[in-house]
Parts: structure tokens; sequence; C-alpha cells
């Protein structure tokens, strides 16, 4: 236990400033390792500004994200963003187009459609669409009905057993209005090797009794 006295004497030399014998600088008391002692110096300046900055900066921080929510979290930004996304990127239902689609006849839609037509239907459609596995598109008759909602059933459901598959996942809606389109725009182009008419015949999008 320290007497009074020597607490007022510790105190005193405490508040007694050493300093170091080379420099003239002022030593921390209060630590000394093998003659080794700190220079009492004050923190640089920058280094004080930034810690203020800090401060100020995280309650700024604090008051506008958390306490008055005037700004967007992170995870809130996040969500917006794939929110976004999700709409900007959204499939539209092909079935849910079907009643609204008309077809088409300007040049760009009808040679968008000539290229998917010659990639993929032409296969069993034939090169002129003159018919080959699948009917012939050229003449006026048809199985499944002769209005391109007719035709759009057909490429989103295939008619399997007799070979057509669905191209339902392969084919955005508007590539199957634009091959759709190509195929109507064959009507009466009488290319040689034709297919049998088959189905009933449609003209104008109306079905015409034989
Ligand atoms: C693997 C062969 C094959 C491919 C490829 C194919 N189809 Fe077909 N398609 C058929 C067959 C077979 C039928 C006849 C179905 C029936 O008899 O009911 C048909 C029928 C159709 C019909 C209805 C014709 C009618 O008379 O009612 C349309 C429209 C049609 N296909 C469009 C297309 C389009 C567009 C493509 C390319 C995206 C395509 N098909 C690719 C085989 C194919």
């Amino acid at each position: 236990m320290a007497t009074n006295d020597e607490n007022t004497k510790n105190l005193h030399q405490a508040q007694e400033p050493e300093y170091d014998e080379i420099t003239h600088e002022r030593l921390l008391s209060d630590h000394e390792y093998d003659g080794i002692r700190e220079l009492d110096n004050d923190l640089p300046p920058w280094w004080k500004y930034l810690f203020y900055i800090s401060i100020v900066f995280a309650i700024v921080f604090i008051l506008v994200y958390h306490v008055f929510e005037s700004a967007d979290l992170q995870v809130v930004l996040y969500e917006k963003e794939m929110a976004a996304a999700a709409a900007k990127y959204k499939r539209t239902d092909p079935s849910a187009v079907a009643a609204s689609l008309t077809v088409l006849t300007d040049d760009e839609s009808l040679a968008d459609g000539k290229i998917t037509y010659d990639k993929i239907c032409s296969v069993c459609h034939a090169k002129n669409g003159e018919g080959l596995i699948g009917p012939n598109f050229t003449d006026e008759y048809w199985i499944h009905g002769g209005t391109i909602q007719d035709m759009y059933k057909i490429v989103i459901t295939g008619v399997l057993d007799k070979g057509m598959i669905s191209y339902k996942d392969q084919l955005s809606p508007k590539k199957i209005q634009n091959v759709l389109s190509y195929i109507i725009s064959l009507e009466g182009t009488n290319p040689p090797n034709p297919k049998a008419p088959q189905g009933d015949r449609w003209v104008n999008g109306e079905k015409v009794a034989e």
C-alpha cells in the first residue's frame, strides 16, 4: 500500500515532464524498456483529421441509412435490381399472345421468318414449302386450320404423333409470328413437286365448304 506521501510524490513525478537528453523532446514517463523511451509526440494531424472525418461519416451514415432510411441499403438495392431484371427478361407466355397475332407482310419480318424456316422447318416441309414429311404450305389446304392462330397453336404444341415437335421453348412468339407470316406468303407460289393437298380449303382465313 502506498502511503499518502508516496502517492503525492508519484503524482508530482508524473506531472514533471522529462526530456530526451539529445533532442530535448518530451518523453513519455510511464514506460521504459531496456532504456528505450517513447517521445510524447502528438498524433499527426492527417491521422487526427481522418479519424474525425470517419466519425462524422459514421454519424451521417447511421442517420441516412438507419434512422431516416432516406437511402436504400445494399440488400434493398440488390432486390430492386433483381426485380427489374426479372421484369425485363420475363418470357411472354406463348399462348397468351396467340389471339392478338396478325399476319406480317413487311420485308424484315418475312426475311427473318425465312431464316427460321430454312433452318428448322424446311427439313420436313421442304425447301420451298412444297411439303415432304409435313404438309404443303403453298396450297390453300390446311389440316389444323388456316388462320395464323391455328398455325401458331400447332407450332407451340406440336403434333407429336406425326413427327412435329413443339417449338415453344426454341422460338419466341415474335419468331413464330415471322415464320408463319413467311409460310402464309408462300401460298400460290406453285413450286415443283408439290405434296398433294391435305385437309380443308381455306380462303382469306375462312374455311370453304367443298
Ligand atoms: C420433323 C418434321 C417437322 C418439322 C421440323 C416441322 N414440322 Fe410442321 N408439321 C410436320 C408434320 C408431319 C405436320 C402434319 C401434322 C398432321 O398431319 O397433323 C406438320 C404440320 C404443321 C402445320 C400445320 C399444317 C396444317 O396443314 O394444318 C404447321 C403450321 C407447321 N407444321 C409449321 C411448322 C413450322 C413453322 C416449322 C418450323 C418452325 C415446322 N412446322 C417444322 C412436321 C414437321
